[in-house]
């Protein structure tokens, strides 16, 4: 049975106190959704600690949304795995678009960053997606293909077993624009076949999440797919309501 997860990347979005009142209610509100999701709240690393005092107490689980490619040192503005560790995260988010396109992550970054977040007992939620042009030209199967191949294939058959994957096309990332649940269930499926080509069974038992535009009103759909393991949310994750009713999709 693989781990049924619903994440929210907050990304740059609220003050500290407006973060700590958005945990407290997803805290609230979680009675009211089955004990067999797991959700995951990802603030931004300001709010850390406040929301990991907010989350005391509950079964939400709390992540960042990136961590630096080294260990410590003289990195000027970078947060170390070891730091967010300490405040009590149990994932990082790595490889999201976003980094990717404004930060200019590469594959040889993300390895790095893996890494670090492997040695401070993180678990990674690796994104993977392919732009508008992309899956125009017919070509998201080969982008996502590589995203996995240049940093998920370098992982040890342990790591692999503390990994999530997120795909997320960047073409329905906070454009309201969704995936249908036909297109999602296909990569999805791919993904899953891309990993088992490389860790066998052990591909059968990583939750593989979707991300972009995901909201009450279509993650029901989605998350009834076979290989659909969860989802991973941008901005319905800023209402608590919103983000819990998306766990309320959950019905298999
Ligand atoms: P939206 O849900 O706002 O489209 O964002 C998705 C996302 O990028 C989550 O990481």
């Amino acid at each position: 049975m693989r781990k049924k997860i619903v994440a929210g990347n907050w990304k740059m979005n609220t003050l500290p106190a407006e973060g700590v009142e958005l945990a407290k209610g997803v805290v609230a509100g979680r009675g009211e959704v089955c004990s067999c999701v797991n959700f995951i709240v990802c603030p931004p690393f300001t709010h850390l600690a406040m929301v990991a005092e907010a989350l005391k107490g509950s079964d939400i689980e709390l992540g960042a949304q990136n961590c630096a490619a080294e260990a410590k040192g003289a990195y000027t503005g970078e947060v170390a795995a070891s730091m967010i560790a300490a405040l009590g995260c149990k994932y990082v988010i790595l490889g999201h678009s976003e980094r990717r396109q404004y930060y200019g992550e590469t594959s040889a970054t993300l390895n790095k960053k893996m890494e670090q977040a492997y040695a401070n007992g993180l678990t990674p939620i690796y994104c993977v997606g392919e732009n508008l042009d992309e899956r125009e030209a017919g070509k998201h199967f080969d982008v996502v293909k590589a995203q996995i191949e240049e940093v998920v294939y370098n992982l040890s058959e342990e790591q692999f077993k503390n990994l999530v994957i997120a795909y997320e096309p960047v073409w329905a990332i906070g454009t309201g624009k969704t995936a249908t649940a036909d297109q999602a269930q296909e990569i999805h499926a791919y993904i899953r076949k891309v990993l088992a080509e490389k860790f066998g069974a052990a591909a059968a038992e990583c939750p593989i999440l979707y991300g972009g535009s995901c909201k009450p009103a279509n993650a029901a759909e989605i998350f009834a797919k076979e290989d659909v393991d969860g989802g991973l949310i941008g901005g319905a994750a800023l209402k608590a309501e919103d983000f819990l009713a998306i766990g309320k999709g959950f019905q298999k």
